[in-house]
């Protein structure tokens, strides 16, 4: 047996399976990629625990809530399910059968203590940065203890966490997320990320190749690096020399099998020479580019904190169109942040017309407390941010829509990720992140082929093999 193969086969019947088999978790996850990067990886630390994914929480034996604390609403969530979740506790108890409960993500991180106190069902209480300890705090749980684990933990929870590529029953997909950098500095004054996801901590380069790597050996072709603020990522080369996501992505480049690599949320701010370099040379860095703004108000850009004005964004999309002609704009938007006028708001309409984006997520502003957005006076009126929300969402549709239709008739590459609906038909994704239904038959997933656009539907496009 090789070295590789005792490795497989000793992950493959993790210690204490035969004592803790026919356990399933269901994990709902809300939130960010980050957060289903996360679930992937407690989902492993589970397994080897003896724990099986389910798709249901009726077989469930653990579910387990990865939240997430954006906006009241997706706070709120959390409780009600939890609410539903102690119905069922009670109804397995009177059976007999074990029903754990565990909430991690954001939430968690934000109101661990509160949620103990108001939902006692719940058994487990972990934060973004300790779930690698999620056996142990659910085996303390068991015998009794009602855990709460939302420290910072000093120890490298990746460390500590199994090869993704090496737990048995691990969903294999042809693209991929790679977390590479965690937490946030920026503290833009409407938004609880830097509270709940700690300052900003960079993964080791080569701890971020090694998964690369093992990734694209698993048949991953298609790599999106995830961060908070993504393009603060910051490392040393070989020779001690101190690099950005770009190098970090000329790296990442040279791996043998890998077709496309992405990275997502950027902050206007740290979009470096080196990173627009990086789209200008590589081809496998896919044209599209999720560059939030939020307003297009210079004195709402200030009340947020957000350190650019309206011109610097436009001027920064101009040098990266330069240097990737066909590249596509993503952005995200909240409207009715305290103060907002209707001649603020207009600015932001004004920017999205010149900008032009291919895809958009809009928001309400939601007070978030403990942010300084919170205490800011001149809280707009719930209607009228409803108003301006259709509005500025009527454009970003119009945009979208526009952006699909200029694609019928061209030929792009196509990485074909699942199969379709009807028989042959095959699902891929356009370099721009649409979702593409395609009749392949001679094509297997994984393949990247060339095909043309055809026709472009509301959430998603057609089209058929190209010739040649
Ligand atoms: N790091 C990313 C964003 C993370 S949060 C960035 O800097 O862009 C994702 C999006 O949620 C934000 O871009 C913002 O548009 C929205 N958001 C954050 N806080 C919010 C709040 N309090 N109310 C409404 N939307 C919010
Ligand atoms: Fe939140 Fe701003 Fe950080 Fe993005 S850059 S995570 S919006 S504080
Ligand atoms: Fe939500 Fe936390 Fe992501 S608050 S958006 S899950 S970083």
């Amino acid at each position: 047996m090789t070295q590789d193969t005792a490795l497989l086969a000793a992950t493959d019947q993790p210690q204490g399976a035969t004592a803790l088999a026919e356990r399933k978790v269901f994990i709902k996850t809300y939130g960010c990629q980050m957060n289903v990067y996360d679930s992937g990886r407690m989902s492993d630390a589970l397994a080897a625990e003896g724990y099986v994914a389910t798709e249901t929480m009726d077989d469930a034996d653990l579910v387990l809530l990865n939240t997430c604390h954006i906006r009241e609403k997706a706070a709120e969530k959390v409780y009600s399910a939890l609410g539903r979740l102690r119905e069922t506790k009670k109804a397995r108890a009177a059976e007999g059968r074990e029903f754990m409960i565990g909430v991690a993500g954001c939430v968690a991180q934000a109101e661990g203590d509160e949620i103990a106190r108001r939902e006692p069902a719940v058994d487990v209480v972990i934060g973004p940065q300790t779930y690698h300890r999620l056996p142990q705090a659910l085996k303390r749980a068991r015998s009794g203890e009602r855990v709460v684990d939302t420290e910072y933990a000093l120890e490298d929870k990746f460390e500590h966490l199994p090869d993704p590529t090496r737990v048995k029953g691990r969903a294999r997909s042809v693209t991929a997320f790679l977390t590479v950098q965690e937490g946030c500095d920026k503290f833009c004054t409407f938004c609880v990320v830097p509270y709940t996801r700690g300052s900003e901590v960079s993964r080791p380069i080569a701890q971020i190749v090694s998964e690369a790597e093992k990734l694209v050996a698993a048949g991953v072709r298609e790599l999106t690096l995830l961060g908070q603020n993504v393009n603060a990522w910051h490392g040393m080369d070989a020779s001690g020399r101190p690099i950005g996501l770009g190098d970090l992505l000329y790296r990442l480049a040279d791996i043998p099998g890998l077709a496309r690599l992405r990275y997502t949320t950027s902050h206007p701010r740290d979009m470096d020479d080196r990173l627009i370099e990086a789209h200008r040379d590589l081809r496998m860095l896919m044209p599209y580019l999720h560059l939030p703004v939020q307003a297009g108000s210079d004195r709402i850009l200030k009340a947020m904190n957000r350190r650019h004005n309206a011109a610097d964004y436009i001027a920064l999309v101009e040098r990266i169109r330069a240097a990737r002609p066909d590249i596509a704009l993503s952005g995200d938007f909240i409207v009715g942040f305290p103060g907002e006028t209707e001649a603020d708001f207009q600015a932001t309409m004004d920017l999205v017309e010149t900008i032009g984006y291919a895809q958009a997520y809009s928001f309400k502003y939601s007070t978030r407390p403990g942010t300084p957005g919170a205490d800011l006076p001149d809280h707009v009126a719930e209607d009228v941010k409803t108003e301006r929300l259709a509005r500025l969402q009527e454009l970003l549709l119009k945009q979208q829509q526009d952006f699909s239709r200029s694609l019928i008739g061209s030929e792009i590459d196509l990485l074909l990720e699942k199969p379709g609906r009807m028989p042959g038909q095959l699902i891929g994704r356009s370099p721009w992140l649409q979702s593409v239904n395609v009749d392949a038959n001679q094509s297997k997933i994984g393949d990247i082929i060339n095909v043309r656009i055809t026709a472009a539907g509301p959430n998603s496009l057609f089209a058929e093999v190209a010739e040649g």
